[in-house]
């Protein structure tokens, strides 16, 4: 098993406090950017909402030697309340998100994110709770479709409606299984690769209430970060950069916070040429003073 790239890793490590000794990751996948931290100095609490993304990160954190040391969690990164309970830990000096999916998500078909690989369509990245994209698909009226596809892809409302009648109608006669039956519906209705990869993203969004998560982490760090301690998020789409931008506008507004960095970060042009996946990435970091 290949273990990717870490984005902007140098600028995740610079980021850290002088005085770190507790680190949160909320995103583990391969733990690239805070098994850098490790070490019997630093403790680290990793967090992953999927337990494939954990039982591979295990892998890789074995053969780094930091898998007995080291604590994993299962949850939201916005569980804070949860994680800190469990990990005994009631504040952390850094606390890390990295958020989005990841390679690993596209190419295992049965998970049903790939528009390109034939596999039931669930998209959760926890799948012992909620509906997956299937179960959704099943029991959604006109309206949830249309607010949905309002919320998250940026087609205009009658192209909107048109697609979401196609599916209704589609519906009455077979019902949406795996992602081949949503990818054959589309083509039939003239949707490219690229349409049908911003409907897939809408999906995925929702099922896994991504941007609600990162809002309710966002009214829920402050009081796991101790003063002197940073928060650092990188993100790679606008929605999400968006609400972290005004959330940490905000926290500054009101005092006892500070931005690590006036401008947003952005990787160098070195790094998105040899690795695609960093060309999007932003990254904002504010610290309790
Ligand atoms: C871009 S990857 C993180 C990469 C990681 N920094 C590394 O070095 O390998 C994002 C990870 O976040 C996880 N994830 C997404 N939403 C989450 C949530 N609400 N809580 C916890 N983990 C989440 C995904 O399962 C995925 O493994």
């Amino acid at each position: 098993m290949r273990r990717h790239a870490p984005v902007m890793l140098t600028e995740t490590l610079e980021a850290m406090p002088d005085r770190c000794d507790f680190v949160l990751d909320g995103t583990l996948w391969h733990a690239w950017h805070t098994a850098a931290m490790a070490s019997r100095w630093i403790q680290v609490v990793w967090v992953d909402r999927d337990t494939h993304m954990i039982d591979k990160a295990k892998i890789f954190l074995e053969s780094d030697g930091l898998l007995d040391h080291v604590q994993i969690v299962q949850w939201s990164y916005a569980d804070l309340s949860r994680i800190s309970q469990e990990s005994a830990r009631q504040m952390f000096d850094y606390m890390f998100l990295d958020i989005w999916v990841n390679m690993d998500h596209f190419k295992e078909a049965d998970r049903g994110f790939s528009i390109k690989l034939d596999g039931e369509l669930d998209m959760r990245f926890d799948t012992s709770t909620g509906m997956s994209v299937r179960e959704r698909l099943t029991k959604t009226h006109f309206e949830e479709l249309d607010t949905l596809f309002a919320k998250y892809t940026d087609f205009g409302q009658k192209y909107r409606e048109w697609i979401v009648r196609s599916l209704l109608d589609t519906r009455k006669h077979k019902q949406f299984v795996t992602t081949y039956d949503l990818r054959e519906r589309a083509q039939s209705a003239w949707l490219g690769d690229k349409k049908l990869a911003v409907i897939f993203q809408a999906f995925r969004i929702h099922v896994n209430n991504e941007l609600g998560e990162l809002e309710l982490f966002l009214e829920r760090f402050m009081e796991y970060l101790r003063p002197g301690g940073r928060c650092a998020i990188m993100t790679y789409h606008s929605w999400e950069d968006k609400i972290v931008k005004y959330s940490f506008k905000e926290l500054v507004a009101n005092g006892r916070w500070k931005l690590y960095n006036k401008k947003v970060i952005k990787p160098h042009r070195q790094e998105v040429d040899k690795n695609k996946a960093a060309r999007s990435a932003k990254f904002r970091i504010i610290e309790k003073i």
